[in-house]
């Protein structure tokens, strides 16, 4: 039974009053949120909600008469608030999933993507053919560790050196590595590029989707992305290549022979990156495209 009251205000801090069902309250919250522009409003109501309530989201259905309690409808109102905000889902929650794996995230790393799990998944697939005892990968600009755990989760055998020049970022990706239970065969470096490796360190993999929107464009994304992901996780200088350029320059001698590099890049980026690596004494394999056909994901070796 629903009481009436006010459910629908511009203002969030009476977004619902009185007693409210979840359904309502999904209803209610979509709204709010479809007026801020964001995107997917119900499947975003939805997910706050079933995270308030420690319920998989397709239980929801299962409850649509619940009424809320105020303490229930309080702490909702704060949520939507945040996202009605544009602060990412996956921040206001703490943590997204990555290849099957729950990864913390916060304003110190970038949210993994969908897309760098194709990444991963070509960088485990790799690994797990190789007789080397232990099979090494570098995961250059590791963020949240996504990628670096996804490897060592996937070939229970590797070691996995996690590289970035931010600080928190490691914080993070250490915390995801003890969630995940790999914590020991991960090593973390700080570093800014490739010079904080140690001398003689060689690796069967190079892997990294490292930053690479061009500067100006930066102000152009969704505020999502723009105010909340950390500068340093998306700019990859004026034509957005800086980091190829480094890494076509630099990669090879840390390579093990065989050894392979494996980089998510940009939409459009494809043909430049394809030049670039092949200008640089690259031997270009495979360009994937991504589950959009995008082409995302450049395969190279040096012999
Ligand atoms: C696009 S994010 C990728 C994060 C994670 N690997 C992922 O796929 O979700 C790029 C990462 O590169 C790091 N980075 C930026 N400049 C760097 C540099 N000069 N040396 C090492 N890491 C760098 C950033 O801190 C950021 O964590």
């Amino acid at each position: 039974m629903i009481t009436e009251g006010v459910f629908l205000l511009r203002d969030s801090s009476q977004l619902y009053t009185g007693r409210v069902t979840v359904l309502e309250v999904i209803q209610k919250s979509a709204e709010f949120l479809a007026r801020k522009d964001v995107e997917s409003p119900r499947l975003q109501a939805e997910l706050l909600l079933a995270h308030l309530l420690k319920l998989p989201r397709m239980k929801l259905y299962l409850n649509f008469d619940r009424t809320l309690s105020d303490a229930e409808l309080d702490a909702l109102r704060a949520l939507v608030r945040r996202r009605g905000q544009r602060e990412p889902l996956q921040h206001i929650i703490g943590s997204t999933s990555f290849c099957g794996l729950e990864m913390a995230v916060n304003r110190n790393v970038l949210i993994p993507r969908p897309e760098t799990e194709l990444l991963a998944e070509a960088g485990w697939e790799f690994l797990s053919t190789l007789n080397s005892q232990p099979p090494t990968a570098l995961d250059f600009g590791t963020g949240s560790g996504c990628i670096a755990i996804a490897l060592a989760v996937k070939c229970p055998g590797a070691r996995i050196v996690a590289l970035d020049a931010s600080a928190p970022a490691l914080v993070v990706a250490g915390e995801n590595a003890a969630r995940n239970g790999v914590g020991e065969r991960l090593e973390f470096l700080h570093g800014n590029g490739l010079a904080a490796l140690p001398d003689g360190a060689r690796f069967d993999l190079i892997v990294s989707n490292p930053p690479y929107i061009p500067s100006a464009e930066i102000a152009t994304l969704p505020t999502e992305v723009r105010d909340f992901d950390p500068r340093e996780a998306l700019d990859g200088g004026s034509d957005g290549l800086a980091f190829y350029h480094l890494l076509a320059a630099e990669a090879a001698p840390w390579l093990r022979p065989g050894g392979k590099i494996m980089l998510e890049f940009g939409d459009g980026q494809a043909a430049a990156i394809r030049v670039l690596f092949a200008t640089a004494g690259w031997i270009v394999e495979a360009v994937r495209s991504d589950y959009t056909q995008r082409e995302r994901i450049l395969i190279a070796r040096r012999d």
